[in-house]
């Protein structure tokens, strides 16, 4: 019998602190759909935009999923603060410092290059929910930085939990293994079987949990993460092996092989945090049709993937595919200047 995941189930292996407001929407997007049809008169798929944009959690994202579980294993561990690193611009420093805010831990935010908008976007957010801010010059720094901290803080008697970079842990990845099941549960009831499920991947726990998700739920659908930085098999294989990890947390287990990692690397332009002519395309395209606004560093080459997919034919008017919203809508602000034409 195919093995059914529940969120329940997940619960049971897992200690989950609620942060998000879900079930997050799961929108037609009728207008972009229209623009996307191709020139012969025919209708392109349809588009659904599951809208993990708004988790709630001071401006929302994917990372508030993960952080339910990953908070939850803070709290369960009598941990008092935590520490997590990104970009400067992180959305997931963000959203980790307001959980953090939320629950009444410490948050140590120990941030690295790409430097972008200081005193905006994220970097405000993360001001204004109290966050410690500790701005490393590389990468080196960084990791050099978070373990004398964790040292310092459990020698105080503060011991933290540390987060590595985008949340991306089995426990974290458990979060989208939960969203396959309230996705699953959307598109059930409205008869809807997606051709394929697109959102931007980056330090592999949306995909991974997405992957290990899917398999427990017993659904075959084309899991598509789009590159948001240039990488390529390395990347698949580090997904694939969270996948297999954060399945066999979740419960019954499955392996993952490279070869079951769906990765769009075509959109990803020249580094991470670069914004591209066909994001910048994407992110107008759904602001006039929709008026659901993407981020330029993650969901605009995202988008950018899933409208290269359709222009290509590769989905017919009978299909449906479906994009999921993951945030990083402060970072519009902080990226502004290589936005905006009105300057
Ligand atoms: C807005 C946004 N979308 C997508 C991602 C990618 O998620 P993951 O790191 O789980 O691959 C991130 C990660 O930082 C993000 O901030």
């Amino acid at each position: 019998m195919t093995p059914i995941l529940t969120v329940e189930q997940l619960e049971a292996r897992a200690p989950r602190v609620p942060l998000a407001h879900l079930p997050t929407p799961l929108d037609e997007a009728p207008r972009l759909a229209a623009a996307l049809a191709p020139d012969n008169g025919q209708r392109g798929p349809r588009i659904l935009i599951k809208r993990d944009d708004l988790t709630g959690l001071a401006f929302g994202g994917n990372k508030t999923r993960k952080l339910e579980y990953l908070i939850g294993a803070a709290l369960h561990e009598r941990c008092k603060a935590v520490i997590t690193t990104g970009a400067a611009q992180s959305n997931h420093a963000r959203q980790t410092a307001a959980a953090a805010a939320k629950v009444g831990l410490e948050a140590y935010l120990v941030l690295r290059p790409p430097i972008e908008g200081l005193g905006q976007g994220n970097l405000l957010i993360d001001e204004l929910v109290g966050a410690h801010v500790i701005l490393c010059a590389s990468r080196d720094e960084a990791s050099a930085r978070i373990q004398s901290l964790a040292e310092e803080l459990r020698d105080a008697g503060r011991p933290a939990y540390v987060i590595p970079v985008g949340g991306s842990t089995p426990v974290g990845a458990l979060g989208y293994a939960q969203c396959v099941v309230e996705l699953q549960e959307q598109l059930a009831e409205r008869g809807v079987e997606p051709a394929g499920v697109y959102f931007a991947s980056s330090s592999a726990g949306t995909q991974a949990g997405m992957l290990a998700g899917a398999r427990g739920c017993g659904v075959a659908w084309s899991i598509w993460g789009v590159a948001v930085e240039p990488n390529g098999d390395e990347f698949r294989r580090e997904i694939a092996e969270l996948a297999t990890q954060t399945a066999s947390l979740a419960g019954p287990g499955a392996r993952f092989e490279v070869a079951d990692v769906l990765l769009e690397t075509g959109f990803a332009g020249p580094a991470y945090g670069v914004y591209t002519p066909e994001a910048d395309a994407a992110l107008r395209l759904l602001a006039r049709t929709e008026a659901i606004l993407l981020d330029p560093v993650y969901t605009a080459k995202a988008m950018a993937g899933l409208i290269g997919h359709i222009r290509a034919g590769r989905y017919g008017p009978d299909d449906t595919v479906v994009f999921i919203h993951t945030g990083g809508t402060p970072a519009l602000f902080a990226y502004a200047d290589q936005i905006s034409r009105t300057r």
